[in-house]
């Protein structure tokens, strides 16, 4: 399997893939994925790059500002990792829960491997290539939840990266509330909502 540091838990669908933010690690976000989809088995990889000793899914020149050579490079290998896992645990196409500079890779991954993501909660996400590659997205499922007063991610950022995304076909839900960086209760309700959504029968 691909070298990624990782938890698995085992459950039903959907599968999460659960991408952290800067200076998480695997263990973040499983306590999120369980409360969002209470059983559903849990992917969750550890980002490979280091920023003064912080985990991130990529390379960043500045805040906001990407080393986009790397962000492919990573992209491709978390695609590959998925891949494989997906046949070594036998889970069907996960959907990722991703914060911050995890939303930023989903966002990547939806845009560079479609098809390989059930679908996407993309959590402070923002445009992850200043020219992104065209992609077919039709009926993939995206919840994108950003913050009015986010001071890493400008409105108009998150808009136009929702704007993508449904051109390229996804299915986009986007809420912008009034909150900043940080994981809110909000963000918590509406995840879990659209969550149970995908699967009503759980
Ligand atoms: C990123 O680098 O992905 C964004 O700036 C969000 C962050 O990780 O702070």
């Amino acid at each position: 399997m691909s070298d990624f540091i990782h938890v698995f838990e085992p459950g039903h669908a959907p599968a999460l893939l659960l991408l952290h933010g800067t200076g998480g690690d695997e263990h973040d976000l499983l306590p999120l994925g369980r409360r969002l989809a209470p059983g559903a088995a849990l992917l969750s990889p550890r980002g490979k790059v280091l920023e003064q000793g912080m985990p991130r899914f990529f390379r960043r020149l500045a805040e906001g500002v990407f080393d986009e050579d790397d962000l492919r490079r990573r992209t491709d290998e978390l695609a590959g990792f998925v891949t494989e896992a997906r046949g070594r645990y036998g889970i069907p196409a996960p959907v990722a829960v991703g914060f911050s500079n995890g939303a930023n890779i989903a966002a990547a991954l939806l845009l560079r491997h479609p098809g390989l993501l059930g679908g996407a909660a993309l959590i402070r996400a923002m445009m992850p290539f200043a020219e992104p590659p065209v992609a077919d997205l039709s009926g993939t499922p995206v919840l994108l939840l950003s913050g009015s007063q986010d001071p890493i991610v400008p409105a108009a950022n998150s808009a136009a990266l929702a704007g993508l995304l449904q051109a390229d076909g996804a299915a986009v839900t986007h809420h912008e509330l009034p909150v900043g960086h940080g994981l809110s209760g909000m963000d918590m309700a509406l995840a879990g909502k659209w969550l149970q959504a995908l699967s009503p029968n759980r």
